[in-house]
């Protein structure tokens, strides 16, 4: 059953693409069933992924990662930053690689508060 948020992507082609409503009735894609992206929400080890997110006075700046900040080269980058707040899907920011993996979001706060980037490598990650 697809969801609202849900983001899908086609193994052969590489489209990603983003449920704004959803039926439930699978996604396809090149003849076939478009892949769930499943957020990947702690890193193992050395690049970090997890993006966090710093509340300030008139939003959240949203980081990848804390303290070792991603890489952001042709070969290897954030392509972009979402901010969901109480189930709604407030912002996203494309990322190119001459960008921080960082972004400010000046928005209304919110009590649940969920980040995502997708990375072109190592895919979706969410802060939880
Ligand atoms: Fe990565």
């Amino acid at each position: 059953m697809t969801k609202k948020n849900e983001l899908y992507k086609c193994n052969t082609c590489g489209n990603i693409v983003e449920f704004i409503v959803a039926s439930g009735v699978p996604v396809v894609c090149c003849g076939e069933k478009m892949e769930l992206l499943d957020p990947k929400t702690a890193d193992a080890s050395g690049e970090k992924h997890v993006p966090f997110i710093e509340e300030v006075s008139d939003g959240y700046i949203v980081s990848i990662g804390k303290e070792v900040e991603h890489p952001m080269t042709e070969e290897h980058y954030i392509q972009f930053i979402e901010l969901i707040i109480d189930g709604k899907l407030i912002e996203r920011v494309e990322l190119t690689p001459t960008d921080k993996p960082k972004y400010h979001f000046r928005v209304e706060k919110g009590k649940d508060v969920v980040a995502r980037e997708y990375c072109n490598i190592h895919g979706l990650w969410s802060n939880k």
